[in-house]
């Protein structure tokens, strides 16, 4: 892993102005955030900024608001979810930089925690200006980027300010980046991957990268019958890419040629209808699926020789789901196969990470999440570190 500068390798920031980009594009539900994940991720870094005495400006985007003000995307929103986590008052700055914000700096005590306004209401944040960067870096006295979730963005805050600022990783970035290189960049191996999720096509720049560097790709969720698919199984009426079945055979044979092992499963949990608990629920081989019938899980026999698998595997990648999981009993596999992940993970047998999308959520219902070694906060950032891109966010850090 390519070396960055972190919060260690500042000196005395007694009274200095700390920019530090975080990411607070949160779920919400009625005025409040559903989920503070991310909040409770960049606390370390923002308490820990405060109480060595800098000035913290929190820059952060929320929604997409396309370069220009809506009241509805300003991350004064989220001052309430950011102050209740930090457990501290914050004031909010409806700018991101001129005279509003140097009379702010002025207010603040050292120590004090500012929270500029949405940064993407500029459209020179996502043209990456380097004018609109060099406004908001004559404000701060470095840089601190901890929005790993971010950093497949190439902003002016998530990259071009790392090149007008002395620029360190923030704690959750830290964590992040050392969590990533264990599992994909300097793994120790067998290494194993888990990729569910409804459609090959979103994640065929994943698979293409995984199939060169793992030993064992477990394919789930909707898109393993894309693959079933490629190899000559009737699905029935399960969803099903079947224009993506040559590009599915050519991964298969890239993953021959590398020495990783595929593995789709042999049986299947199908219904007819998609539904809770439906009464046309069986188990079946791949090979006995009725026309009328759809593969919604990863079935049991499946399931139990996938925990074999992760046995013999030191590092375990993992994203999206193994079957529809939010409707039972489809959350079989999903389920199991987390609990054996987990449990190897507790006995210090496997290293394991997780990320993206709908998968902390996933590992939340099958109540591990927090057995796992660890789970990413980010969504696109983690399928694109999946998809063996550099990010820009971290290569500016590392630059
Ligand atoms: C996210 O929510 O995944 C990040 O904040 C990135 O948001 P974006 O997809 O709008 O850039």
């Amino acid at each position: 892993m390519s070396s960055f500068n972190t919060l260690d390798d500042l000196g005395d920031i007694t009274g200095k102005v700390a920019l530090v980009r975080v990411d607070l594009n949160l779920p919400m539900q009625e005025g409040r955030a559903s989920d503070v994940t991310r909040v409770e991720a960049v606390k370390p870094t923002i308490l820990e900024l405060a109480d060595r005495g800098a000035k913290v400006l929190l820059l952060a985007h929320f929604g997409r608001p396309k370069g220009a003000r809506h009241s509805t995307m300003s991350t004064s929103m989220v001052q309430g979810d950011v102050e209740r986590v930090l457990d501290r008052e914050i004031m909010f700055i409806p700018e991101v930089m001129g005279p509003v914000v140097e009379q702010s700096i002025g207010i603040l005590r050292d120590g004090d925690i500012g929270l500029l306004d949405n940064v993407r209401f500029w459209p020179g944040e996502e043209a990456n200006d380097a004018e609109f960067a060099k406004g908001i870096a004559a404000h701060g006295d470095f840089y601190v980027n901890d929005a790993f979730s971010a950093a497949h963005r190439a902003h002016a805050s998530t990259e071009g300010l790392a090149h007008v600022l002395p620029a360190y990783a923030g704690r959750a970035m830290e964590k992040e980046l050392k969590a990533l290189d264990a599992a994909l960049g300097n793994p120790q191996t067998p290494v194993a991957a888990v990729v569910g999720g409804a459609k090959v096509s979103t994640k065929l720049d994943v698979l293409e990268n995984l199939v060169g560097k793992v030993q064992h790709l477990i394919i789930g969720g909707g898109m393993a019958n894309t693959f079933l698919a490629a190899r000559g199984v009737d699905v029935g009426k399960s969803l099903c890419e079947h224009d993506l079945t040559a590009t599915a055979n050519a991964i298969m044979d890239k993953a021959d040629h590398a020495g990783c092992t595929v593995h789709l499963p042999y049986d299947v949990t199908v219904a007819k209808e998609f539904a809770a608990n439906p009464p046309s629920v069986r188990t079946c081989n791949v090979h006995e699926v009725a026309g009328d019938e759809m593969i919604l899980d990863v079935g049991p026999l499946a399931v139990e020789a996938l925990g074999d698998v992760l046995k013999t595997c030191r590092t375990l990648v993992w994203n999206g789901p193994m079957g529809a999981f939010e409707i039972e009993p489809f959350d079989n596999a999903t389920v199991s196969l987390a609990r054996t992940a987990a449990a190897l993970t507790q006995d210090g047998s496997l290293i394991s990470v997780a990320g993206g999308g709908d998968t902390v959520a996933a590992l939340n219902h099958a109540g591990v999440a927090e057995d796992f070694t660890y789970i990413s906060t980010a969504g696109g950032a983690f399928l694109e570190w999946m998809e063996g891109k550099a990010l820009p966010g971290v290569a500016a850090l590392t630059a």
